[in-house]
């Protein structure tokens, strides 16, 4: 059971560290979502894209665990922006969840294209988020894969700020400038692929932090994240790894040694960039 939280501008509590289901559900069933319940994960990060939201609702059934001990976090798709669009899809993720209210929803990334009038639609976008925070079918309301310029564009347009943004961060992948914006407008960061899809696990640093932390790699990224007050969403589909990763709060990695990690030469990342081409 984890103790520890992330608070957020409205003063909502999350878990320290959640779980994150892209790609989880490739086999068209609830069975690694049931073995991540099972392993301690209360928080969900999904999104209408992943295509498994019906599957999380399957795996919350079966265990028999009430709806209110778990955390339930969606995002609207690129196709789902526009005022009438986003409500539309609100309501379909809560269907599909078998919830009547979500604790977290984001926009999932800032252009719906890269020809679109993103500013406009971003805007509509966020005036229905806001219906729904102010409704209480959502307990929070936030963003994912939003820059500085795309974040600014909503906070000067808006009446309720965004409370999280969701974007790519590991060792070696810290986007230091979207970072330091969220934490000056108090906007939580969650960090998607936290353990970079397991490419950063051989790099010679983390190896070595592993050893003297008698941790495992995956354990050293996952608490960076933390100890830099960002909420990791680590991602597996092994019963061990999930429970190892949850145990990276028990890692202490000193002030010395997360400088190191924090000013670690590139290594590279998933290759979504939200004002360009995919790059694979
Ligand atoms: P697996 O599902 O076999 O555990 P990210 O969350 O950064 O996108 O990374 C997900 C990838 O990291 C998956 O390939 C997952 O593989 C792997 N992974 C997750 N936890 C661990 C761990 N503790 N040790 C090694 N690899 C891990």
């Amino acid at each position: 059971m984890q103790q520890e939280t992330f608070k957020l501008s409205n003063g909502l509590k999350f878990p320290k560290i959640g779980f994150g289901t892209y790609k989880t559900t490739l086999n068209n069933d609830a069975e690694i979502i049931e073995l991540a319940i099972k392993s301690g994960y209360k928080y969900f990060d999904t999104a209408s894209f992943y295509g498994n939201e019906q599957f999380i609702a399957q795996a919350i059934a079966n265990s028999g665990i009430s709806r209110k001990e778990i955390f339930l976090a969606s995002k609207l798709w690129k196709s789902e922006m526009g005022y009438e669009n986003a409500k539309h899809a609100l309501e379909q993720t809560l269907r599909n969840l078998g919830t009547d209210y979500l604790d977290l929803y984001m926009i999932h990334w800032p252009r719906p294209d890269l020809k679109a009038d993103w500013k406009r639609i971003d805007i509509e976008t966020w005036r229905a988020m806001q219906e729904f925070y102010e409704s209480g079918k959502v307990r929070a309301i936030g963003l994912s894969n939003f820059l500085p310029h795309h974040i600014e564009n909503i906070i000067q347009n808006c009446e309720i700020k965004p409370m999280v943004n969701q974007l790519e961060i590991h060792p070696g992948h810290t986007q230091e400038s979207a970072v330091n914006y969220c934490k000056a407008h108090d906007i939580l960061v969650q960090a998607w692929s936290p353990i970079g899809r397991a490419r950063v696990l051989n790099d010679e640093l983390i190896l070595e932090l592993a050893e003297k932390y008698q941790a495992s790699p995956a354990q050293i990224c996952v608490k960076f994240c933390v100890q830099k007050n960002i909420m990791p969403l680590p991602k597996s589909s092994n019963p061990e790894r999930m429970r190892e990763n949850l145990e990276s709060l028990n890692v202490n990695i000193s002030q010395e040694d997360f400088w190191r990690l924090d000013t670690m030469p590139p290594l590279g990342w998933g290759g979504e960039h939200p004002d360009r081409e995919r790059l694979s």
